[in-house]
């Protein structure tokens, strides 16, 4: 696996690769959820490009960019094994020189959920992988369900900007009781990491009720809201049940829908999703 820096180290490696390439944008600290993607990526297309780069613009000012788990390292042994051809590890004075000012807004599907709860953390991540497809000039990228808002606005800046890009998606990949792979669950302390597997009971709770039949957005929220309220480490941001295109609210599931939820337990911020229909 090659490693470079820079735009012009990147631009080199990249005009190596005559057939189709493949990029899977990471912030690094990886786990078996990067993992699968790069898997996905490497079913998908002849050469793999993995950039991490944990973007100081997408974290609000109280968020945890400066203690966000970083190790190089471990990170670079895991790709040696996934069959990734480039690693791409740009500095924040790459990505943003001095006088950088242009930036993407994907206007409406940010104004909720995590948009809503995470002021500019989507200006932040649209802009960065923008960026990050314009360097590597990828044909496909590869992102995780378990950040799902995080897909839909990426999906709606290629097809607004005309970005000659496939966008594929991987499931989400989670622990044995249920907690979805997060780099933030490092965070967590043991008696938090055994509380945290409420988010994922949650929601396959309201599945259940799904299930039978249950078709109310208040029902199903409900069901979420207190089985989280339940857990007396977690604290409940949000719990929605929306449509999965736009992520607005549902009175009632016609066929499709997507139970999201956004939970503090302890310190740690946690999100999960699941579809349904
Ligand atoms: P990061 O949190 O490192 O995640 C990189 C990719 O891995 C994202 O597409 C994310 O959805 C996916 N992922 C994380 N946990 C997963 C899991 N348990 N199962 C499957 N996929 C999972 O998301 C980002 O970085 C950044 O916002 C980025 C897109 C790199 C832009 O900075």
């Amino acid at each position: 696996m090659k490693r470079v820096e820079t735009i012009l180290e990147l631009r080199a490696a990249r005009a190596q690769m005559t057939s189709k390439v493949g990029l899977v944008p990471t912030m690094g600290d990886l786990h078996e959820g990067h993992l699968s993607l790069m898997e996905i990526a490497n079913q998908n297309s002849d050469h793999v490009i993995v950039s991490i780069f944990v973007n100081p613009s997408q974290f609000g000012p109280k968020e945890d960019l400066d203690s966000y788990p970083r190790d190089l390292a471990r990170d670079s042994e895991l790709l040696e094994g996934a069959g990734v051809d480039l690693l791409w590890l740009p500095s924040a004075e790459i990505m943003y020189p001095e006088g950088f000012q242009s930036w993407i807004d994907v206007e409406e599907i940010t104004q909720v959920l995590e948009g809503a709860k995470r002021p500019g953390h989507f200006r932040g991540v649209a802009t960065v992988v923008a960026k990050l497809f314009n360097a590597t000039q990828a044909d496909v990228a590869v992102f995780g369900q378990k950040d799902a808002q995080q897909v839909a606005v990426i999906k709606q800046m290629v097809a607004d900007l005309n970005m000659p890009i496939e966008i594929l998606v991987g499931p989400t990949i989670r622990e044995k009781d249920g907690l979805a792979k997060s780099s933030r669950n490092a965070y967590l302390t043991e008696d938090e990491r055994a509380a945290a597997n409420v988010l994922n009971r949650a929601l396959t709770l309201a599945e259940l009720a799904f299930e039978d039949g249950e078709r109310s957005g208040d029902s199903l929220r409900k069901i979420m809201r207190e089985r989280l309220n339940s857990e007396k480490l977690a604290q409940l941001e949000y719990v929605s049940c929306a449509h999965p295109q736009s992520f607005i609210e549902l009175k009632e599931i016609k066929d499709r829908a997507l139970l999201s939820l956004a939970v503090f337990v302890g310190k740690t911020r946690l999100i999960d999703n699941l579809f349904l229909g």
